[in-house]
């Protein structure tokens, strides 16, 4: 691991590298019509707190795609650890070349990771992949409410331009071809437990480093905890629960 990368030194360690929980990840895979079987890909895993709660619940082998391969290498001594190194399958690899790797996918799952596709690009490409009738389940950061307060539209303006309202995104969906059969927005605990708990002491900490970008991280992560603090509700992580028509 470089000590230097902003990434390890933030990261590192990390059971979730964003909001989320196991207990959100169960009920969104309870809210599918039917249990999923066959092949199952999650993409983006990072560490893999949700690879290995849906592992646990379904008893079936998920692969688990990231580009990152420290995150797999943590992914996989966690899931020796839990007695689930049988179920889980991890690919160093970009989650756009999913078509290329995986087909008749009956569940695509994918945790605050499509963004880095673009999200409606991520729906459209994983699309031709699903088996007819196969799930995908997909978060992404969206706008909740017509307004926001100033500084969290001035911050996402740099920080994710491409972020939209919820409702776009599920006219996005249902325009890739997805029929939408839930959506959900993680709860504000979801974003502090475990994660900007975590993350906060840390990049204070490295406001002092020696390397400027390892500064600026963490001086843009402080950033983002402070404006997430003051944001009134008005964004959120959605999941969409969508099949392929
Ligand atoms: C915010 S983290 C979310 C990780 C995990 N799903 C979670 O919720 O804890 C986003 C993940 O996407 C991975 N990633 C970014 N771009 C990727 C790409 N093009 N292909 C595959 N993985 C990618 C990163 O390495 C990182 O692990």
């Amino acid at each position: 691991m470089n000590d230097a990368n902003p990434i390890d030194l933030l990261f590192g360690g990390m059971e979730k590298l964003g909001p989320g929980s196991n207990a959100d990840t169960l009920k969104m895979l309870d809210r599918l019509p039917r249990p999923p079987e066959g092949t199952i890909v999650d993409a983006g895993c990072g560490t893999g707190r949700q690879t290995l709660a849906l592992a646990n619940r379904l008893r079936l082998p998920i692969q688990a795609v990231d580009a990152y391969a420290p995150f797999l290498a943590d992914l996989a001594r966690r899931a020796n650890e839990a007695g689930m190194a049988h179920l889980i399958q991890t690919h160093c690899m970009d989650m756009a070349d999913i078509p290329h790797r995986f087909r008749e996918i009956d569940l695509l799952w994918s945790e605050g990771a499509a963004y880095n596709i673009g999200f409606p690009h991520a729906l459209e490409t994983w699309y031709p992949a699903l088996k007819p009738q196969g799930f995908a389940v997909v978060s992404e950061l969206a706008w909740l409410r017509a307004e926001a307060p100033a500084t969290a539209r001035r911050f996402f303006r740099t920080g994710y331009p491409q972020m939209r309202h919820i409702d776009e995104n599920r006219s996005l969906a249902e325009a890739a071809g997805y029929h939408i059969l839930d959506t959900h927005t993680l709860p504000d605990e979801t974003w502090v437990e475990g994660y900007y708990d975590i993350l906060e002491p840390r990049a204070k900490a490295l406001l002092t480093h020696p390397e400027e970008a390892v500064r600026d991280f963490a001086a843009e992560t402080l950033e983002e905890i402070r404006i997430f603090g003051c944001s009134e509700g008005s964004y959120g992580y959605v999941f969409y629960v969508l099949r392929k028509a």
